[in-house]
Formats: C-alpha cells, sequence, structure tokens
C-alpha cells in the first residue's frame, strides 16, 4: 500500500474510533483571512476549559503562520513536526491556563515523503491523546486548500467565521460551497464576528444563509455574533487572553452563550471573585 493510502485507511480509523471515544472536533476556517478565526478558537477553548471544567486540546493547523503560540504568549519550542521525528506527543503539547496547545503544524505536507512507520506514529500518537479530550478545536488558515478541506471533512461541526463585509461574507460562502459540492458535507455553523450591533450580525447572517438555501440547498444555523470590541486589541497586544482579563466583555458573555449551546448545558453562575472584580473595573479605562 503507497504511503498516501496507508495515511488514508488510518485516518478512516480514527474517524471511526472519534465516535467510540465521544471526543468532539470542531474546525474553526474562514473564507477571508483576518476575520478572528485564532482569537475565537483560543478564547473559545479557554471558555470550554475555565467556565465548563472541559478539557479542550487547540491544535494550531495554521501551516506556515502558526500564531496560537504567539496569543497566549508562550515560547515553544517544539512543533507536530517533531512528533513525526519521534518526539513524544506529551513532550510537544504545553498546557497554558487550562488548555491543552499543540503548537505548529507545519510539516504536515511532508507526510507524503515521510518514511511509513512515521506515519503510523503520528496517527498512533495523535489518536491516543484525542481520547483524552472532551473537545479539539482546530484553528486552520484562511482560504480552502486540501489540508484544510481535510480536517473540515473529519470535523463533527465546523465553525465558519465572518464579519460583516461584502468580501469575508462571498469567501465564506466559497468555502462552503466548494466543501459541499466537492465532498458532501454541510455541518457548518456560522460566526459573524466584528459586528457593530447585533442587528448588522443578523443581516450578515441572513445573506449568507439565503444564499446558502437558494444554489446550495443548505440551511445554516447562526451559532453566535461577535461584536467588535476595543478590549480585543488591548489584551492581544498586552499577551493576554480576552477571555481571561474582560471576563465580562460582551464579546466574552456571547462566547460562553455560544458555549453553553454547543454543549446544550446553560452557563453557570459567574464565579468572579471579589479582587478579580475590582481589578476588572480599575482596567476599564
Ligand atoms: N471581535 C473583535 N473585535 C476587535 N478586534 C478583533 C475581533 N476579533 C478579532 N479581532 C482582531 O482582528 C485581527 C485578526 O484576528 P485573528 O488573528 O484572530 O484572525 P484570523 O482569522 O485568525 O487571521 P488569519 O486568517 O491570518 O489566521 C487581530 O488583530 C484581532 O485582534
Ligand atoms: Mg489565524
Amino acid at each position: 500500500m503507497e504511503v498516501g493510502e496507508q495515511a488514508k485507511e488510518l485516518i478512516k480509523l480514527v474517524g471511526s474510533k472519534e465516535n467510540i471515544s465521544n471526543t468532539k472536533f470542531i474546525t474553526v476556517a474562514s473564507g477571508k483571512g483576518g476575520v478572528g478565526k485564532t482569537n475565537f478558537a483560543v478564547n473559545f477553548a479557554y471558555v470550554l476549559s475555565n467556565v465548563y471544567n472541559k478539557k479542550v486540546l487547540l491544535v494550531d493547523a495554521d501551516m506556515g503562520m502558526a500564531n496560537v503560540h504567539i496569543l497566549v504568549n508562550v515560547d515553544t519550542k517544539k512543533t507536530l513536526k517533531d512528533i513525526i521525528s519521534g518526539v513524544p506527543v506529551e513532550e510537544v503539547i504545553f498546557t497554558t491556563r487550562g488548555i491543552d496547545i499543540l503548537p505548529g503544524f507545519s510539516g504536515i505536507d511532508m507526510l507524503e515523503e515521510v518514511e511509513e512507520s512515521s506515519v503510523l506514529r503520528l496517527v498512533q500518537s495523535l489518536d491516543d491523546i484525542s481520547k483524552n479530550y472532551d473537545y479539539i478545536i482546530i484553528d486552520t488558515g484562511a482560504g480552502i486548500d486540501n489540508r484544510i478541506v481535510s480536517f473540515i471533512k473529519a470535523s463533527s461541526k465546523t465553525y465558519v467565521i465572518t464579519t460583516p463585509e461584502p468580501t469575508a461574507i462571498i469567501d465564506a460562502y466559497a468555502l462552503i460551497k466548494s466543501v459541499k459540492k466537492i465532498f458532501g458535507y454541510s455541518e457548518f455553523r456560522i460566526v459573524v464576528n466584528m459586528v457593530k450591533n447585533r442587528n448588522e450580525g443578523f443581516d450578515t447572517f441572513e445573506k449568507l444563509k439565503n444564499s446558502a438555501k437558494k444554489f446550495l440547498e443548505i440551511d445554516l444555523s447562526l451559532l453566535g455574533i461577535l461584536p467588535n470590541t476595543k478590549n480585543m486589541k488591548k489584551s492581544v497586544k498586552n499577551k493576554q487572553l480576552i477571555a481571561e482579563i474582560y471576563p465580562s466583555d460582551d464579546f466574552v458573555r456571547e462566547l460562553k452563550v455560544i458555549a453553553s449551546s454547543e454543549l446544550g448545558e446553560p452557563p453557570p453562575p459567574e464565579k468572579t471573585r471579589f479582587w478579580e472584580k475590582v481589578v476588572n473595573l480599575l482596567r476599564r479605562d
């Protein structure tokens, strides 16, 4: 069997185990770049882990532009590439703020070139760790290349992030169209990010929903509407997470609603400590 074929067989095997272990794989994708995928993925992982006590692995699958580790401010030495070379996966994953992170992923395009035994080891070690998690969130790069489509196809759900900009909506539509037409996949949930107000979010979603209904026969569902917030820039600049330092920002509140609908559980009561509240209030300048 060719390495490529063997990898496909293994991926099938891993895919079928997903159901047994109950681990949910969610890919975060977009058509246009810079719409907020990585910030969404990191903060969503944070909320799932710290508010809902879920065990979360965040995989940085943005080949070549991997930047999850920059957002969480951790200097990583090893990436997924090292797992292929035989480094145990535990040495590559790092934990920060209750989230396990698999950094990098650049080099996965070498899959066809590496030895069969290395491919086996890679799939096996990813499969082994998958079982330890409730959620595996995969942050991808913008657009539609083969690698991104593989993540989408293997995921139980794909969150497509768009903004109200016409270019972002058209590119989100193009992504959905390609994946639906070529692979018959339609498990998309829409997140509209950087809105001025909720109406702008609903209008954006309606545009996407109507086109998908009319031309692709897909009933898209809206997962959430996230506001444009100054606190995002501030937290990114300070190398901190908005979910961590501005827990009462509307962006974070809405992330909790999204997590709640994902989990089918109501949000737990807020557990902000007194001093935490004081510090957060002081921060609001
Ligand atoms: N809700 C928001 N409010 C304000 N700024 C935001 C919001 N979401 C994201 N941003 C800003 O938009 C920029 C792009 O965000 P991010 O890197 O998460 O996008 P991306 O989709 O992952 O980009 P890429 O396609 O390059 O991977 C960042 O500067 C981020 O701070
Ligand atoms: Mg990104």
